[in-house]
């Protein structure tokens, strides 16, 4: 009989110890922002349906809120506004006791090391919907851009950490870098939703921060699902324009590209695990059909696997209980 010769993989395999010893990818809390939506009014804690677990608090149930969320070891949040009147121009976004700046200084005043990260976006406090300033049915470039600086500006005096420009406009980041700058902001980063493709999956999100566009849809200036090397255009242009961190969004349906943009760029990258991402695993697991707690811990690791350095995800709490369980 002739010798067989082949690979033995599993002795690497053969127990939890020499398992542990040859892990390649691990999930931290320091991994972790955790999404907030803030709403202006009282007494509110109302449940997202399509995103259960997930809530959106007035200021006097955000204490609580926090309270869990340092205990649990998370670093970072992000926080996303629902103002109580909508304009034409967002102009919520941008007031100095606009529901965004006077979470941040809640949150900053009680938890000093606690990072916030503040979403700059006009679409939750426009009255269109849309990420930018609206002209007949068009969505304009240049006018917008100097709005976004507005906002982060006032996010910044009010004491984020981090400014999160989401909308797509071209010459986001550019504006954003030299309003901070111009206003003694230097210091503060950005982490720029440089990679962000138009997508279903958003679906959740836009009733947890009441940001659906009332006409059209995002696709002239949200990315198309079926371009990889627009990508790439798009983290060069946020880098050249002074981007610290890059955010992917999604993340599921978007792990090359994750990797794509780890591989091109040496700065810290983000995969956003969006609310539609959320919604399809709870409901799942609400139903009995999958085990959420490997479901989720599986995809978590498939996006650090792929290249993200941290993970913007709803499951965030939940994940640093797990990780205490073992
Ligand atoms: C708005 C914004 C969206 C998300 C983050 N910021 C929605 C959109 O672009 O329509 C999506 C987040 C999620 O689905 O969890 N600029
Ligand atoms: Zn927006």
């Amino acid at each position: 009989m002739t010798e067989l010769f082949f690979q033995r993989h599993r002795r690497l395999r053969q127990n939890a110890s020499m398992r542990a010893l040859v892990k390649e990818t691990y999930l931290h809390k320091e991994d972790l922002i955790y999404p907030i939506f803030v709403m202006e009014g009282e007494n509110i804690k109302n449940p997202v349906q399509s995103m259960p677990g997930v809530y959106q608090f007035s200021l006097d149930h955000l204490g609580a809120e926090i309270d869990e969320v340092v205990s649990l070891g998370i670093k970072a949040v992000i926080l996303f506004g629902l103002p109580a009147e909508k304009d034409a121009t967002g102009s919520g976004a941008y007031h100095d006791h606009g529901i965004v700046q006077e979470a941040t200084r809640f949150i900053k005043e009680r938890y000093p090391d606690l990072l916030v990260v503040a979403d700059t976006c006009l679409c939750e406090f426009t009255d269109h919907g849309h990420c930018g300033v609206v002209e007949g049915d068009q969505i304009l470039n240049d006018p917008s851009l100097n709005l976004l600086a507005k906002t982060a500006i006032s996010q910044a005096e009010a004491g984020a950490d981090i400014i999160a420009p989401s909308n797509m406009m071209d010459g986001f980041v550019a504006a954003i870098r030299a309003g901070l700058d111009a206003a003694g902001f230097e210091h503060i980063p950005i982490m720029s939703y440089a990679v962000k493709y138009a997508s279903g999956y958003y679906g959740p999100f836009r009733e947890a921060a009441d940001g659906a566009p009332k006409f059209g849809d995002r696709k002239t200036y949200q990315m198309d699902p079926s371009n990889r090397m627009e990508a790439i255009r798009e983290a060069t242009s946020d880098v050249e324009e002074g981007a610290d961190f890059l955010i992917v969004k999604p993340a599921l349906a978007y792990l090359d590209i994750i990797r794509d943009v780890k591989n091109n760029f040496p700065l810290p990258i983000v995969a956003y695990n969006v609310s539609g991402e959320y919604a399809m695993v709870k409901a799942a697991a609400l139903n009995g059909w999958i085990d959420e707690k490997s479901v989720v811990m599986e995809s978590l690791l498939g996006m650090k696997r792929a290249g993200s350095d941290l993970i913007i995800t709803y499951h965030a709490k939940d994940v640093c209980r797990w990780l205490e369980e073992k």
